[in-house]
């Protein structure tokens, strides 16, 4: 029997060198052996775990010193203040596909019904923080992947979304698609296969690779894919919502550009590069 204070004392020394917030992701994995949330922890750290949750806790602890995300341990990852489920074969959705999302809504803000085409929905979470903000929105959420796919429905009958977004197996290279949508969203895979072999382990080791790499050149294969082949998809007026990698603002301006698109907004993140961009058509 361990002493629930020590126990985390110990999982967060153990997480010294794989975590830079030990001391927090011990109190998460706890958190999940106990079922409880972390405010509970401070007036339970005087009393003891069984044998059976010390086993489990100092599992997890063994899975995160070795850089597996917390989100793969934990299963879930909090996404426009959804819980949204995740699995090895979904990438784990991150703030700045928050912000494309928070860029977008300011445009659709007007329109009557919206429709909208998430390529490349991976769990889902763009397609529910739109359905969740946009009372009357409709879309249709795209992937490649089957495994994907089921946690993509997964969430969005979670959420209570299943009847506005149409969750379909298609491949983002190939537009089958004749259908005209007010928005074109996506988060595609845009790293260059450099990019991934020099990435941190927690990446590397753990998130599917098919999510994050497009190409051995300049990452553009889907970016450039998507502003060329899916203009005629976009409604009048309609937008282009697209997420971009680091240094890749330039291209893709000349991209929007070459294939008549004018940009409407961007956003710069820490770094000061322009990772999120809105455009609509000329
Ligand atoms: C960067 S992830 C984005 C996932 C999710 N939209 C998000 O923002 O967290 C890219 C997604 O595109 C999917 N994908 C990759 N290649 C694809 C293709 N050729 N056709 C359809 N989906 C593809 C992957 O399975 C993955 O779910």
């Amino acid at each position: 029997m361990t002493n629930i204070k020590i126990a985390l004392e110990l999982g967060a020394k153990k997480l010294k060198n794989s975590s830079p917030t030990p001391m927090l992701d011990a109190e998460i994995l706890l958190c999940l052996v106990l079922n409880k949330n972390r405010l509970d922890l401070i007036n339970i750290e005087n009393k003891t775990l069984t044998n059976d949750q010390h086993l489990k806790f100092m599992s997890s602890i063994i899975r995160r010193s070795n850089f597996e995300p917390i989100a793969y341990i934990t299963k879930q990852k909090e996404f426009w203040s959804k819980n949204i489920y995740i699995n090895k074969n979904t990438l784990i959705p991150r703030p700045e596909t928050e912000v494309l999302v928070d860029m977008t809504l300011t445009f659709l803000k007007n329109k009557k019904r919206p429709t909208f085409l998430d390529l490349g929905a991976g769990t889902g979470c763009i397609s529910i923080a739109l359905a969740s903000e946009i009372k009357h929105i409709k879309g249709v959420a795209i992937d490649n992947c089957n495994k994907t796919l089921k946690i993509c429905k997964q969430n969005l009958i979670h959420n209570k979304l299943s009847d506005r977004v149409i969750v379909k197996k298609r491949d983002i290279l190939n537009n089958k698609f004749t259908q005209k949508f007010d928005l074109l969203i996506s988060n595609p895979p845009y790293l260059r296969e450099r990019e991934f072999i020099n990435i941190c382990k927690s990446i590397k080791y753990f998130e599917p690779k098919n999510t994050l790499v497009a190409d051995k050149y300049d990452g553009l294969k889907y970016l450039h894919f998507i502003i060329k082949n899916y203009r005629n998809n976009l409604k009048k007026n309609g937008i282009l919502a697209l997420e971009i990698g680091n240094y890749q603002f330039k291209k893709v301006g000349f991209m929007l550009k070459n294939y008549r698109f004018r940009l409407l907004k961007s956003f710069n993140l820490i770094n000061n590069d322009i990772r999120c961009i809105i455009a609509t058509k000329i």
